[in-house]
């Protein structure tokens, strides 16, 4: 099968087509043709001897990417059969192995993708969604009427925040540049603060929960238009150390998480993707020997929605 490795950390040049055999599966995982991948920052990180890199370095060969929608091959699992068409975000922290024509998977991690929605947007809707979901739901625990600031709403993960947040009932704001404000807008944000020309303190203010995807200072400006008690997530890994300590000096709460894989969330979240609650902002699709392309347009963090690459 076709193939992408990582031969050592480092540029988009270290991302090497190669041919390898189509992987077996184990008791519980399926084999997936992959119709469509999508990329994250994590990708790049990564790439790059950051992100997961530490935790892959001993791996022979490396494949990036976690996020796939394809069609089951090959099933060593009760949940799904062959032919089934799937999405999911694969052993994410661990070694996903995405690019790829094949991908071995276990199918907790996996949910049926929705008839209506394409293998592109379902691809999308994987670790991106995720993070959303688990932070909005899992942690915040948003409730009707609670104020939502989110950050970056105009990328991967915000445009998910953004979307699920308002079908949780909150009053969502959004930041991003000038030039996506009606993007963020069109996602359902009632607010919108444009944050290379307005203060955040000058915007905002009452927040009960921040959605934080910057990190650095933009923590600490959070925390000033938060509510006494309120709660800020970060989610920049390396940039969000002191989020809890930050938080906790002025009466707040304040952590970091990690997205993790769950099958049953996926659940979730393609039922709001089939009824429409939340739709996936697919702004790129790149071909399978387009990886490098896709990358060099992901590092430069102008993302809107997510960045698609198409099965091999
Ligand atoms: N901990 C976890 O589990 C986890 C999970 C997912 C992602 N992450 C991390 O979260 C971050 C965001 O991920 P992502 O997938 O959403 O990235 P992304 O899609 O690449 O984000 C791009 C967006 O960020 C916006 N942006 C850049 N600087 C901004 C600022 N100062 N204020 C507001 N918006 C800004 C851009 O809007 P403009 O063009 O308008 O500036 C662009 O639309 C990354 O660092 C990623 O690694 C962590």
């Amino acid at each position: 099968m076709k193939s992408i490795v990582l031969k050592d950390f480092g540029s988009v040049d270290n991302l090497v087509y190669v041919e390898l055999p189509v992987p077996s599966i184990n008791d519980g995982e399926v084999l997936i043709r992959v119709k469509a991948i999508s990329i994250n920052p994590v990708d790049v990180k990564t790439r790059i001897g950051k992100g997961r890199a530490a935790k892959l370095k001993d791996e022979n060969p490396i494949i990036l990417g976690w996020d796939v929608s394809g069609i089951v091959k090959a099933s060593k699992s009760d949940s799904f059969k062959e032919g089934d068409e799937v999405f999911g975000m694969i052993n994410f922290p661990g070694h996903g192995k995405a690019y790829s024509e094949y991908v071995a998977a276990p199918a907790i991690h996996l949910a049926l993708k929705p008839a209506n929605v394409i293998h592109e947007e379902a691809a999308a809707a994987t670790l991106a969604a995720l993070t959303a979901w688990q932070a909005l739901v899992d942690h915040a625990k948003i409730k009707k009427g609670d104020r939502v600031l989110v950050h970056a709403a105009a990328g991967g993960v915000g445009h998910y925040a953004v979307q699920i947040a308002k079908h949780l009932g909150a009053y969502v704001i959004g930041t991003s540049s000038a030039g996506k404000k009606d993007f963020v807008l069109s996602l359902g944000a009632d607010e919108h603060i444009d944050y290379t020309s307005q203060a955040l303190e000058d915007a905002t203010n009452n927040i009960d929960f921040v959605l934080d995807a910057i990190g650095g200072e933009n923590i600490d400006n959070s925390l000033k238009v938060m509510k006494k008690g309120a709660t800020i997530i970060s989610i920049p890994s390396g940039q969000n150390d002191a989020v809890t300590e930050k938080a906790a000096a002025l009466g707040m709460v304040g952590y970091p998480i990690m997205v993790h894989s769950d099958g049953k969330e996926m659940k979730d979240i393609a039922a709001l993707l089939e009824s429409g609650a939340i739709k996936s902002h697919v702004s790129q699709v790149f071909e399978f020997d387009q990886m490098k392309a896709a990358h060099l347009s992901l590092e430069t963090g102008k993302t809107q929605g997510k960045i698609v690459v198409k099965g091999y």
